[in-house]
């Protein structure tokens, strides 16, 4: 089928190339003249793995295309998905204006019967809005059909989120639409689910405030683990052997992050504040979510106390692990507080220095995980890449001041750790 995606974020890349992957023609559309050029030329924006392999080959293909012009994406293609920011506004609400000028360049450039997918997240009544704003512009008068297709991709695993969906959700008014969706979903084998465009769209909302409250969840249990002498990852790993509940999304730490969950959490107490519910459930998520980044760095402010001229080693600068991404990362965030309390930080993190070095200034960048310590007061896990389980914890302890690490992702055994004469403090343990 021939498809064009318009945003080249992490999602409309990643959704575009994996289109193109099962044997769609692919055209992905962005507004920002550099970013085309680069993938142009082979390069690739963001670090998600096994992307950049698959760009490549399907470039290579001619199955995926990149163009600045929406006009000619809208032109060549039957489905056209839109996949822009809608980033935050200060009162906590979503900024459509991307998605507004998207639905008025397709208007404009609308010839023939088109299928135009909302694929970002939005809240619940945008898909109408969208409907109306392309009626509006359009001044050829020709049929469109609007669908709510939200992602449900992991970033750092978005790759194969794409290729193996748990199910895939397509919110339509019409039928019309519906069989053209399935079709282009057949190649991933994925249980689709139909429904009306508002359901669609509150799908999306409801489950990653679900995951973030599952995640509150046990960030609160591990306070009562603390508190009672507990483990809370015997805790998380007793109750998530329950199958209504899950293991998954059990793992207790500094707090979530990123450019979703935040967002999301916001937005959806907004939206149901103006649909005259007060969410007050979501907002106890959102204060444990921060409380939880307090107690962290209480923890370390009552181990070193005073902070000033402390040099403090800090392993990760990523949101989560697997990506490149520092935007709402709480890593960043526990940096900036540190150095505001006059600490000296020398960091790492695997894919995330470029990015991080826009938003931190004044800490070393240190290149070699192994080589963070050198001379430290103390050693801080703040992201959960898996290589940091592969740390020589013996040089560590050799090259620090003394051997203090606070554990924000609960990668290391408490027991192993102070045997080799850490002081280790982490999550709930
Ligand atoms: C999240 C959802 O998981 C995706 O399904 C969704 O499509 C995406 O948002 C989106 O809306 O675009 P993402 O933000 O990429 O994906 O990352 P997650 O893996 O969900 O992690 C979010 C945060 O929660 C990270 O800071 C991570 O470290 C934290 N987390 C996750 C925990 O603290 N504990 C856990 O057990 C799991």
């Amino acid at each position: 089928m021939k498809v064009t995606i318009i945003g080249t974020g992490y999602v409309g890349l990643v959704t575009g190339t994996c289109f193109a992957e099962v044997g769609h023609q692919v055209i992905c559309v962005d507004c920002a003249a550099d970013k085309i050029k680069l993938l142009q030329a082979g390069g690739i924006p963001i670090y998600e793995p096994g992307l950049e392999e698959l760009v490549k080959k399907n470039t290579a293909a001619g199955r995926l295309r990149f163009t600045t012009s929406t006009k000619e994406g809208v032109e060549k293609s039957d489905v056209v998905f839109i996949a822009v920011p809608t980033p935050p506004l200060p009162d906590g609400s979503v900024d459509l204006s991307f998605i507004e000028g998207v639905a008025r360049e397709i208007a404009a450039s609308l010839t023939r019967y088109k299928i135009v997918v909302d694929k970002s997240t939005v809240p619940v009544k945008t898909g109408e809005k969208v409907a109306e704003t392309i009626k509006r512009y359009s001044k050829s008068r020709v049929e469109f059909d609007v669908v709510s297709n939200p992602e449900f991709l992991r970033e750092g695993f978005a790759v194969e989120d794409f290729l193996h969906p748990d199910r895939v959700v397509i919110g339509s008014r019409s039928q019309r639409p519906v069989q053209a969706m399935k079709e282009l979903y057949a190649p991933f084998h994925a249980p689709i689910i139909v429904t009306d465009i508002n359901s669609a769209e509150l799908i999306k909302h409801a489950a990653n405030c679900f995951l973030s409250l599952k995640i509150s969840y046990i960030n609160a249990l591990s306070v009562i683990c603390e508190a009672a002498g507990a483990n809370i990852q015997e805790v998380a790993n007793g109750i998530g052997m329950d199958a209504r509940i899950g293991r998954q999304f059990l793992d207790a730490s500094l707090g979530f992050g990123g450019s979703c969950f935040p967002k999301d959490l916001s937005a959806f107490i907004k939206i149901s504040e103006q649909l005259g519910y007060d969410f007050a459930l979501l907002k106890d998520v959102q204060q444990i979510n921060a409380q939880q980044m307090d107690r962290f760095v209480k923890k370390i402010n009552e181990t070193l106390w005073v902070l000033k001229d402390k040099k403090i080693g800090v392993l990760g600068l990523a949101f989560k692990q697997n990506t490149d991404d520092v935007r709402m990362s709480p890593a960043i965030d526990l940096c900036q507080r540190l150095k505001k309390e006059g600490a000296h930080l020398r960091v790492h993190d695997p894919k995330a220095m470029e990015k991080a070095k826009a938003v931190l200034k004044d800490v070393t960048f240190v290149a070699d995980m192994n080589e963070v310590a050198d001379g430290c007061d103390a050693l801080i896990i703040a992201t959960e890449w898996p290589e940091f389980k592969k740390l020589d914890i013996e040089k560590a302890r050799k090259v620090m001041t003394h051997p203090i690490m606070f554990d924000g992702r609960n990668l290391f055994d408490v027991a192993e750790m102070e045997q080799m004469g850490f002081i280790y403090k982490s999550i709930g343990r």
